[in-house]
């Protein structure tokens, strides 16, 4: 075997390692995990937001042509939120500006992952997948407001 290839296969398998360990690292020290498919259950009709603890929230949400319902959702800070997200119509993304969160809303399926929002301050979501005339309108934020001057959660439309 040429010298060259030799070197070409040991870069590989070095290479196959690292991405290994890349990924158990991920997923073991850095909690990543791919987002929970929930097939048996009925699409979200509507949005729905509730409190399943003293911190912590459910929120279904439903992302649509081209808006998410919830759109705009205040909390107190320390809120952990349990979010599903569907979609009525077409693929849409979801993304929180600062957070380690990415899901995509598809019709038929529900996806989760879970947020907390330790500070308070303004956490903007959008779409990132193109999905129409109107995609750069498809945003929303959640609110996070001190504990203290909190007097309930409340969501609501946009307000893009
Ligand atoms: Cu929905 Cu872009």
């Amino acid at each position: 075997m040429d010298k060259s290839e030799k070197l070409a296969l040991n870069v590989s398998g070095l290479l196959l390692v690292v991405f290994l360990v890349a990924i158990v690292y991920a997923s073991v020290a850095k909690e990543v995990d791919v987002p929970t498919c929930i097939t048996d259950m009925e699409p979200f009709a509507t949005d729905t937001l509730f409190q399943t603890g003293p911190d912590s929230y459910e929120l279904q949400m439903v992302a649509r042509m081209w808006a998410f319902q919830p759109g705009n959702i205040t909390l107190p800070a320390g809120s952990t939120v349990d979010l599903y997200l569907t979609s009525q119509d077409i693929i849409h993304g979801f993304k929180i500006t600062g957070k380690n969160l990415n899901l995509m809303a598809v019709p038929g399926a529900i996806n989760y992952m879970s947020v907390t929002f330790e500070e308070p301050g303004v956490y903007d979501f959008a779409c990132h997948e193109f999905c129409g005339a109107a995609h750069h309108t498809m945003a929303g934020k959640f609110t996070i407001v001190e504990e203290e001057a909190f007097e309930g959660e409340t969501f609501g439309e946009g307000s893009l």
